[in-house]
């Protein structure tokens, strides 16, 4: 049996249109209720679970997403490889609005979220390895179907998870590019770290939404991040689809 297929959708994607729904689960978990709905479906010739990591309203901010119950629920219902599509900023100088990065380090800036399943009622302490935080075999298929479509996706990238909800200062770009950050998102993390934990295969599409504070002159608008995003989901359903051709057959 080939494994189980998830995408969870982050902004721009709390649904997935091309995917034929056979089914819907509610599942609770011992960490709490996950984001929205297990949606199961169809996708080209794969039986695929989607889950809307905001919810389906899009109404829980990244600091207040259950990250644990999502993961767990994922893992129970027995999805072994997730896609994570994920909307960034863009800080490396050809990550402008519209391109698709498959990151593949991260580092994480937040605090204050459970970001561990290792931590109540252990036999023994255990510390994940995570020097590759992206599955690399999943990531290098992501990058095959990008090419074969010409998307000039960004094939590595360092991604810099921010706690939000607020946007970056200027400052703390400046800082995150001195770091060696490409892009910049919310919720990267525990997301990666949860789904090693459970040892899911795991790896993202980072959508660029806008540039990040103080590349260009000017605000950043949640407009500006919205109608980049439809933009650029259309290419990203695309590649979601021609990545399923590239699983081993079921
Ligand atoms: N910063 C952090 N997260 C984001 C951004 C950003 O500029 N754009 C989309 N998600």
């Amino acid at each position: 049996m080939t494994p189980l297929l998830a995408i969870i959708g982050g902004t721009g994607l709390t649904a997935l249109d091309p995917l034929q729904i056979t089914g819907s689960e509610h599942p609770s978990t011992p960490y709490g209720e996950p984001s929205s709905p297990l949606i199961r479906g169809q996708l080209g010739e794969r039986s695929v679970v989607f889950l809307a990591r905001h919810g389906l309203d899009h109404t829980l901010p990244p600091h207040k997403i259950n990250y644990r119950a999502n993961l767990w629920a994922l893992h129970q219902t027995g999805v072994q490889q997730i896609v994570a599509v994920a909307a960034v900023g863009g800080i490396r100088d050809d990550m402008a609005p519209g391109v698709l990065a498959f990151p593949d380090q991260i580092i994480d800036y937040t605090y204050g979220r459970a970001c561990t399943f290792f931590e109540e009622n252990l036999s023994q302490v255990t510390h994940i390895d995570f020097t590759e935080p992206y599955c690399p075999d999943l990531r290098n298929r992501l990058i095959l179907a990008a090419r074969q479509l010409h998307l000039g996706a960004r094939e590595s990238c360092t991604y810099a998870a921010m706690p939000g909800p607020r946007l970056e200062t200027a400052a703390e770009i400046r800082k995150l590019a001195r770091d060696g950050c490409d892009i910049v998102g919310m919720t990267g993390m525990p997301e990666a770290a949860l789904a090693r934990e459970l040892g899911l295969r795991y790896a993202t599409c980072a959508v660029v939404a806008n540039w990040a504070a103080g590349k260009v002159a000017g605000q950043i608008t949640m407009a500006e991040i919205e109608q980049n995003l439809q933009h650029s989901m259309a290419r990203v359903k695309n590649l979601l689809i021609q990545l399923i051709a590239l699983l081993d057959p079921p």
